[in-house]
């Protein structure tokens, strides 16, 4: 909400009938318990990377050049999407204009902008920082330009979010870099909290929606998803250098979505899938099992993986016109 002369101050804030109402909902308490959460939770970003370096030596020690430039080429796409998420969060705090909601966006730039400097200060120590590829950027100025508070929330906290926690955990376990291992799981808390904004929020701008409002919402998740699987297409190398299993990602990324869904209808009645959908709805499986088969592309059907290389090279072609 943007104050101008004309509803500033919004004494309605303070009523106390309207104040007394929030706070006998359970959701309302809920968000203002995030914005608490946070500053308890709160960790020192300098502190905790520099202690990390000390007992671990610099970023990336010790990893072969290949392995080193995919880590790097990953973790610059993760640090600029935490520029990203600082930027809409910021716009959240801004135009939300529910009190307990505001607090809870608040408290997430706050951490946003922990995320991003942490990230900066690994990946400027890993090697030279180089540009992000036209598909993950289009992504990140998609949501970052989305035309409607519930956009932003479902692109950020419903897709973003989801991603960012799952490489996050990935990356953390896959031990491949010792400091990261260390330092990923406090990310990943924080990610994990943000998420509870979208699910207690945006059903909320939802209810309120027309027909066209609430298309326009699925269309941009849509939209969204589909640059997130190109994007996939583009890091296939990247990701396999690393050692990391783009189909188990992606099935834990569609489960958490899924999950995310699904307590959004628990709180806020089915009436939300007007405009959020689940990708285990419909034929969001059999995509995945096409974008990543169970037993491999190696082992699937000439035409298969005729298409799947199409796909690949269709997506670095996109990447590169983007960029
Ligand atoms: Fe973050
Ligand atoms: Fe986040």
């Amino acid at each position: 909400m943007r104050f101008t002369p004309e509803n500033f101050p919004p004494y309605q804030l303070l009523d106390p009938v309207a104040t007394g109402e929030r706070q006998a909902d359970q959701k309302t308490r809920q968000l203002e318990r995030l914005y608490h959460l946070t500053q308890k939770h709160s960790w020192d970003g300098r502190a905790v990377l520099g202690a990390l370096i000390d007992r671990h030596g610099p970023p990336g020690a010790g990893l072969e050049p290949r392995t080193r430039d995919a880590l790097r080429r990953v973790m610059t796409v993760l640090m600029w999407g935490e520029l990203a998420a600082w930027n809409i969060s910021a716009d959240l705090a801004l135009e939300i204009p529910d009190l307990e909601a505001k607090m809870a966006a608040t408290a997430q730039v706050f951490d946003e902008a922990r995320h991003f400097y942490v990230l900066r200060d690994y990946v400027s120590q890993l090697g030279t920082s180089e540009r992000i590829g036209g598909l993950p950027n289009r992504l990140f100025t998609k949501v970052l330009s989305a035309p409607t508070l519930c956009q932003k929330l479902v692109g950020m906290q419903l897709l973003f979010e989801t991603n960012a926690v799952v490489m996050f955990r990935r990356i953390g376990e896959s031990e491949l870099c010792p400091i990261l291992h260390e330092l990923l799981p406090y990310f990943e808390r924080d990610e994990s909290r943000h998420v509870g904004l979208g699910v207690m929020y945006a059903p909320k701008l939802i209810e309120r929606m027309s027909r066209a409002e609430a298309r326009a919402t699925a269309r941009f998740q849509l939209e969204c998803t589909l640059l997130l699987m190109a994007s996939g297409f583009v890091f296939r190398e990247d990701f396999a250098a690393l050692g990391l299993d783009q189909r188990q990602m992606a099935i834990r990324v569609s489960s958490m979505q899924d999950e995310v869904v699904k307590q959004m209808v628990e709180v806020s009645g089915r009436s939300v899938l007007r405009a959020v959908a689940s990708p285990r709805a419909g034929v969001g499986p059999k995509i995945l099992d096409f974008i990543h088969p169970a037993d491999g592309i190696a082992s699937a059907p000439a035409w298969h993986q005729r298409v799947h290389g199409a796909i690949i090279r269709a997506a670095h072609r996109l990447d590169r016109a983007y960029s």
